[in-house]
């Protein structure tokens, strides 16, 4: 599977939403964390962009979230290692490689920092600091879904203090911001 099929995929299920607009971040979060771990960007990025293909349909039964994805992604043929990683980033599977935790830490990031930016008078990531995402981070009222301590596991998953974790993310999905 390359990069224009696995776009179709995502495409053809979620249309124009915040779910493709979330799946194009995280693709572009994991690019750059692959290019800074020395990884594959190739497959770290189409892991990324497809790994919530099936969110939107399985809105009513979370339980069968990445299950359904596994499904399609293995019918198109996508690499073993992905389609773990995805089953990994909703708890189906364990998450064995650097990639699947890249992925499960990716997830809640993109969030934090789509939620950061959009309370912006700007409603971009162009002139959001760190300091204002962390700051966010530790306001639990402020979009409460997201999950911190999965921001926070980049130390133990990935190797990275979260300074430099949340800028690898940030100037990533600075590019693709639209
Ligand atoms: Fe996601």
């Amino acid at each position: 599977m390359n990069r224009e099929e696995g776009w179709k995929l995502v495409h053809d299920r979620l249309g124009d939403t915040a779910t493709t607009a979330h799946c194009l971040a995280c693709e572009a979060c994991m690019r750059a964390l692959a290019r800074r771990l020395e990884q594959d960007e190739e497959l770290w990025g189409l892991t990324g962009l497809v790994h919530d293909l099936d969110l939107d349909e399985c809105a009513n039964d979370i339980d069968r979230h990445a299950l359904v994805a596994a499904e399609v992604l293995r019918d198109h043929g996508a690499p073993d290692e992905l389609i773990q990683a995805v089953l990994g980033h909703n708890d189906k599977a364990p998450r064995e490689t650097l990639m699947a935790k890249a992925l499960w830490v990716v997830d809640p990031t993109t969030g934090i920092i789509t939620a950061a930016a959009l309370i912006r008078p700007s409603r971009s990531t162009s002139d959001l600091k760190i300091k204002s995402i962390k700051k966010r981070m530790k306001d639990k009222r402020f979009a409460a879904a997201v999950n911190r301590d999965q921001i926070r596991a980049c130390t133990d998953q990935l190797d990275l203090e979260l300074d430099d974790f949340l800028t690898i993310c940030l100037e990533a999905m600075n590019e693709v911001w639209t």
